[in-house]
């Protein structure tokens, strides 16, 4: 039997400087340096700011990666590394630094899409069989895939503006709660009466899996601008409601869209049918709650990975890798850092580009 491959994987597309080493499945190191404080005082991820701190971080991250791993480059079969879609100056960065690890140890290099990072995920923490659907949630991204091999991916549909996440994000800006905004929305929401606005559920009344959340943040700011005007500002128990009401409508609309994802998903008769979600967002009990009753009355199996593995991390990249390396994938001094790398090139555009850069 072959040894398992062991793969040095970069992340730097965003937001989070991150190196991993995997040997087959298993995660001998996954460093990854978060950038949140230099952004804060932004409201939302300088791009420039952003690419510098990866070109500073990148290779003190590979030498702790390494380092944690217990090995050196010399062991490595192979150097995966982000090449979009993400904010180009990051992209650029890790790009550049695999090129040079790659060329420099004489080694590999693979070019991974970072969606497809998210996407593998279920198989690198479960093994799940191929083909299964995902729904990739979180304030950069929202997709439905199915996959069917590790460079063969069926968009259903995703967001056309925001990202869920950026919604939440937004709404507790709007609210003076405090960044990053699910987890403290989540929090206002548990004590408010999710009935006493009514939110929109925008693309419901429209066919297939497309999402929209912007017009969500909107809602909410007119409700938000009336009860200021009538009463002078916001109590704690309107804070509650107005959250419990924009979570129960991004529910909502997630919940029917993963209802039409699946029928489509299960006409195409999967052996062992499996639903998995990751990203940030993937971490509300609520959301998280209702997709699994879904998927138990639909007969699905549901997985979500741990957070660690779902938000932004070098071991998907690794670990999407080794996929591709196996199925004979190999890059050259040519790998380009794309903004835009749509994972399934046959499903029409989507338009939305956030703060986090481009969607697909
Ligand atoms: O995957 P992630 O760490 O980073 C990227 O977007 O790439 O996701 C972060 C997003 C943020 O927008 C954050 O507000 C959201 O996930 N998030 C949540 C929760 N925890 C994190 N949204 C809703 N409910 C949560 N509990
Ligand atoms: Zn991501």
């Amino acid at each position: 039997m072959n040894a398992p491959l062991i793969v040095l994987g970069l992340e730097s597309s965003c937001d989070d400087t991150s190196a991993a080493v995997l040997r087959g499945r298993e995660i001998l190191s996954n460093v990854v340096m978060g950038q949140a404080e230099l952004h804060a005082a932004f409201g939302g991820v300088v791009p420039e700011i952003a690419a510098r701190a990866h070109a500073e971080k990148l290779d003190i991250a590979v030498e702790q990666a390494l380092l944690e791993a217990g090995i050196g480059l010399r062991d490595v079969d192979a150097i995966a590394v982000t090449a979009g879609p993400g904010l180009i100056g990051g992209v650029l960065s890790g790009v550049m630094c695999a090129k040079g690890l790659a060329a420099g140890a004489g080694k590999p290099l693979i070019g991974v899409n970072h969606l497809a990072g998210h996407a593998l995920t279920p198989r690198l923490t479960d093994d799940l069989a191929y083909p299964y659907l995902m729904l990739l949630i979180s304030g950069g991204h929202c997709q439905f895939l199915i996959a069917h091999g590790p460079d063969s991916f069926e968009r259903l549909g995703g967001t056309i503006d925001d990202a869920p996440g950026e919604a939440f994000d937004k709404t507790a800006r709007l609210l003076g709660l405090p960044q990053p905004g699910g987890p403290s929305v989540e929090a206002a929401a548990r004590d408010g009466d999710a009935a006493r606005f009514r939110f929109p559920r925008p693309l419901l009344d429209r066919p297939g899996c497309d999402m929209s959340f912007s017009g969500l943040k909107t809602a909410l700011l007119r409700e938000r601008d009336r009860i200021v005007a009538e009463k002078g500002g916001l109590t704690t128990t309107d804070r509650a409601d107005l959250c419990a009401g924009f979570q129960s409508a991004i529910r909502d609309v997630l919940t029917e869209k993963t209802r039409r994802a699946l029928a489509i998903y299960l006409e195409r008769k999967p052996c062992e049918p499996a639903f998995a979600i990751a990203g940030g967002v993937a971490a509300n009990t609520a959301i998280r709650a209702e997709l699994e009753t879904l998927c138990r009355d639909a007969g699905v199996a549901f997985m979500a990975p741990p957070l660690a593995l779902c938000t932004d991390n070098a071991a998907m990249i690794a670990y999407a890798g080794s996929e591709l390396f196996a199925a004979g994938h190999r890059s050259d001094m040519a790998l380009k850092a794309r903004p835009r790398w749509p994972l399934d090139p046959g499903a029409a555009p989507l338009v939305g580009s956030g703060k986090k850069g481009a969607k697909a």
